[in-house]
Parts: C-alpha cells; structure tokens; sequence
C-alpha cells in the first residue's frame, strides 16, 4: 500500500506510539521526522556549534550524514554512522531542539531527506509539519492532541531515568518548547485545514490507534 499518514501535534501527545501502533497494524512504514532534528540537534552539540546562534547552525547544516531506519518494530537513527537513538532522547537535547530546528537551513535539508524517504511508498510519519509542509497531499492527516496535564504526565514517564524531569519542571520545558515549535516563522506546529483532530487526553494508546486506522481504512 503506498499510502502517506500524517501525523501531526504537540510534544507529548502520543504520535510516537500511535504512529509506530498504525503503521503495524497497516503493515506500513514509519518516519519519526523529530528524531531526524533531535540528530541533527545532537551533532550541532557534539561539534561545539552554539545552537542559538541560527547563522552558525546554518553554516553547518548540510555536514551531518543522517539515516532514517523506518521499521515501526524497530526503528533507527543514526548520525556519521553512529547509532544515536539513545542519546537524543537527553533533555540536553530536547530543550536544544527548538532553536535547531526554527533554523530554515535546517528544515530545507531535512524536508528534503523526508520527502525522499516517503516518496518510495507506504508510511506513517510523524512530527510537525507533515500535514502541512512536508506532505501537503497526504491523503490522510490527524492532528493529535492532549491536555497539557497529561503531555507532562506522559513526557515525565519518558524521562523517569533523570531524576531532574520532575512533572513541574518537564511541564515548564515542554511549554517553552511548545511555544517555540509554534510560533517560529518556519514551518511553525500548526492544524493542517483538512487533518481530522483527535484529542488524547481520555482515549488509550489502543484506542487512538483504533480510530487513525478506521480514517485510513475510510480513504481506501
Ligand atoms: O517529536 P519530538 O518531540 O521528538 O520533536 C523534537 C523537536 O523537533 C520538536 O520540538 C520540534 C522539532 N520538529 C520539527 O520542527 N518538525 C517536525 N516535523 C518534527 C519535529
């Protein structure tokens, strides 16, 4: 099947596991499109790049070697060949990611990657602007929401290993974040016109998952 799922919303709002549980349950592949800026955030760190400083991130940009592995069961990044699945995850990272990527430099080469790997068929794919920029005619696009109580609730159990991402403080980071995903000049975290929206807050991962595979099963 060579059907595109967008999957765009906020952090915290269950994409990940929704979009990985979709493209299972459709045999499709997935695209986590924010692991490819959390990599890209990770090598700016690694090489010393001062990642508010949006010129010299921009100088940069094109040298990072990325690869996307895009097995719902398992999926990959890795970085110059380094596997760095792991050490994107770091709250060094999350709060470096904004800055990254609001960077157009950025985006451009990353869209482009992305385009690249949707374009050779089926796939679910997550992040901000997949509805809206990367995949405008994605045939089908789900917004997915969540209170702000549980995206804190939710991204504090990602972090339970740092025994600094307390609920109050991953709340406050998560904000910032939001705020910036959302009102950058590119490409910000917005509702594509015609994605359908499904709110979180009360339904179970199975559940979420039920209802994107019944507006993809619709499409067909
Ligand atoms: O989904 P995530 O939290 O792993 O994404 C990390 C950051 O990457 C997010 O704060 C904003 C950025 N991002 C983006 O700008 N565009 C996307 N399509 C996906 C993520």
């Amino acid at each position: 099947m060579s059907l595109v799922i967008a999957m765009d919303g906020p952090s915290g709002s269950g994409k990940s596991s929704a979009s990985k549980g979709v493209a299972r349950a459709l045999g499709l592949r997935y695209l986590d499109t924010g692991a490819m800026y959390r990599a890209m955030t990770w090598w700016m760190l690694e090489h010393g790049v001062p990642v508010e400083d949006a010129a010299a991130v921009a100088a940069k940009a094109g040298e990072p070697v990325l690869e996307s592995g895009t097995d719902p069961g398992a999926p990959t990044i890795s970085v110059d060949g380094t596997d760095v699945s792991g050490p994107i995850r770091t709250r060094e990272v999350t709060n470096a990611v904004s800055a990254v990527s609001a960077v157009p430099e950025v985006r451009a080469r990353l869209v482009a990657l992305q385009r690249e790997i949707i374009g050779s068929g089926g796939i679910v794919v997550e992040g901000r602007d997949i509805g809206t920029a990367v995949a405008p005619d994605a045939p089908v696009k789900v917004y997915l929401t969540a209170s702000e109580e549980a995206r804190a609730a939710r991204r504090a159990k990602d972090l339970a290993a740092d025994p600094g991402a307390t609920v109050t403080v991953t709340r406050a980071e998560q904000a910032r974040r939001d705020r910036l995903d959302s009102t950058r000049k590119a490409s910000p975290l917005t509702r594509a016109a015609d994605a359908h929206e499904i709110d979180s807050t009360e339904l179970s991962l199975g559940e979420v998952i039920e209802a994107v595979v019944r507006l993809a099963k619709e499409h067909n």
